[in-house]
């Protein structure tokens, strides 16, 4: 048997975090890693992660996070540029991206994909700049606002991003199992304690993924919330590690998660 493991938001800056992916390791010869986005802030820190567990994993399939984005101002590679200079370094130590083929798991399409976000998880009768008005009273705005927007218009990428994968999962036949760092519904964030935080959690353009897609199931992170909803008949799962002061308040349960078997 080979098992697909899932996981996200390894955060491995932190030390605790970064123990714990020293420790993942194939249960069986043959055996695939998902990683769902956030591994880290640094370029070179996400690439040396991902080619560690590559040398250990049979296949590791990885779509970025709003963490990986994350530029300064004094930083060489920002917003687009800094995708495409992780694409390039993560196909050079064996990295599934959403630029590549999409591999298959027994019949199984798995989809790398990154859709990003546009502020449209937000209340009705509400627009977007009124939204951001009311996240900022709140005090709930994402520091995606400070390491990501100064470099590129989010929202023109996103919609570009949906587009591009539209575009590549209509070639697809059969099955699918659908990954996003950010979820592709919007009922995920419904659990979120701070509402107006949603606004950085995803788009309205996703929503019919899974549908229009044959998703078996939908894999993602961000919200730090690991938990498995059935958006639809279709089990959307955040698979996130999140960060160490977060995990003591969370559920126990397995992780890595398990996804699918093939003999
Ligand atoms: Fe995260």
């Amino acid at each position: 048997m080979s098992t697909l493991w899932l996981v996200s938001d390894l955060h491995v800056t932190f030390p605790a975090n970064r123990e714990r992916v020293e420790r993942l390791a194939p249960a069986e010869e043959g055996d695939w890693l998902i990683v769902a986005g956030d591994v880290a802030e640094s370029i070179d820190i996400v690439v040396d992660t991902l080619a560690r567990l590559r040398r250990r994993f049979a296949r590791v399939v990885w779509c970025p996070g709003n963490h990986e984005l994350f530029a300064r101002p004094s930083d060489r590679y920002q917003g687009r540029a800094r995708y495409a200079r992780l694409i390039d370094l993560l196909r050079e130590v064996g990295v599934d991206t959403p630029e590549d083929p999409y591999p298959v798991f027994g019949d199984v399409t798995v989809a790398p994909l990154f859709t990003l976000y546009d502020y449209s998880f937000r209340p009705a009768g509400r627009s977007a700049a009124e939204a951001l008005i009311d996240a900022r009273a709140a005090r709930a705005t994402l520091d995606d606002e400070l390491y990501i927007a100064p470099y590129v218009d989010v929202v023109e990428w996103c919609a570009e991003r949906v587009a591009y994968s539209r575009e590549r999962l209509t070639a697809v036949d059969g099955p699918t199992l659908l990954v996003n760092h950010w979820p592709l519904a919007v009922e995920p964030t419904r659990r979120l304690r701070q509402p107006d935080m949603a606004l950085w959690c995803g788009t309205t353009l996703t929503r019919s993924f899974a549908r229009d897609y044959r998703a078996v199931g939908v894999v993602h992170g961000h919200l730090h919330m690991p938990e498995e909803i059935m958006v639809e008949g279709v089990p959307h799962v955040d698979v996130s590690l999140g960060y160490p002061f977060e995990q003591v308040h969370m559920p126990r349960r397995a992780w890595p998660m398990p996804g699918l078997r093939i003999p």
